[in-house]
């Protein structure tokens, strides 16, 4: 995908509209029978053959020009999100940092799992300069509170959310660049959209144990960012 145009990437995951409906598209807000609304760099003219796509899967509609433009806003990994319903197309990446993501086991029972040991997980990102897919290229970013401490049970379930996380930290999902919501601090290092619970045998911020609900949840997180148990099998 590394050697395609962002018109190719988009063109794989649409089938063509011959009559569009009478509707907006939900990118720009104009009506799809009409051109794009969108005009920034990098808009050439289209054909009207291929002026109004579906995606081929949620078949969610959009000015093929709305597609390219919010491809070109994201990382250009090869991966197309449906801004209506999230379906992924590709591959979805993100813009992590390099660092470091660690894990064993501790021989201690996380409230609420009283039955099994536990996973400890260590990430460790540097500070450094942002890159193009960051908000300031070329800033420095900050990276607070790291090492950051996780933790897990090691159960069956807690084992397969590790595998996950593993998948997504290989993507670049678990971190992002950004402004913390708990410090206000912008061009720093941030928690991406997988909750972690970072205290072992307190709960004092809400990350903590026992959360029934937990790991399920993290399970639902990493469904949102394109990750499955299939792709825990396969990598
Ligand atoms: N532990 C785990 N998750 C957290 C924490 C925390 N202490 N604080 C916030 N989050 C979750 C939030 O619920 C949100 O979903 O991370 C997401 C992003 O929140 P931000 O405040 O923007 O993230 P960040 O600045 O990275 O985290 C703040 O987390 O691990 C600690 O040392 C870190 O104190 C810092 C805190
Ligand atoms: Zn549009």
């Amino acid at each position: 995908l590394a050697g395609k145009t962002p018109e190719e990437v988009v063109k794989k995951y649409l089938q063509k509209v011959k009559s569009p409906p009478e509707e907006d598209c939900t990118i720009c807000m104009e009506p799809l029978g009409g051109p794009s609304g969108y005009k920034g760099p990098g808009v050439g003219p289209v054909s009207k053959a291929e002026s109004v796509g579906r995606l081929t899967q949620c078949g969610h509609q959009y000015h093929f020009q709305c597609l390219v433009a919010m491809y070109n806003n994201g990382n250009k990994d090869g991966s197309l999100q449906c801004p209506t319903c999230k379906t992924i197309y590709g591959v979805k990446t993100g813009n992590q940092p390099a660092g470091k993501m660690e894990y064993h086991v501790i021989p201690h029972s996380l409230p609420g799992h009283p039955d099994c040991k536990s996973i400890r997980i260590i990430y460790n990102i540097p500070p450094g300069i942002q890159g193009p897919e960051h908000p300031n290229p070329g800033k420095p970013f900050t990276a607070r509170g790291f090492p950051r401490h996780c933790y897990l049970p090691d159960s069956e379930k807690g084992r397969k959310v590790l595998r996950l996380l593993l998948v997504a930290w290989d993507r670049r999902l678990i971190f992002s660049v950004g402004t913390s919501s708990t410090t206000g601090e912008s061009d720093t290092v941030i928690w991406n959209e997988v909750h972690h619970k970072t205290e072992f045998g307190s709960n004092l911020t809400g990350h903590g144990f026992p959360d029934p609900g937990h790991l399920d949840n993290v399970l639902e997180e990493l469904r949102a960012q394109g990750i499955t148990e299939e792709d825990a099998l396969v990598e």
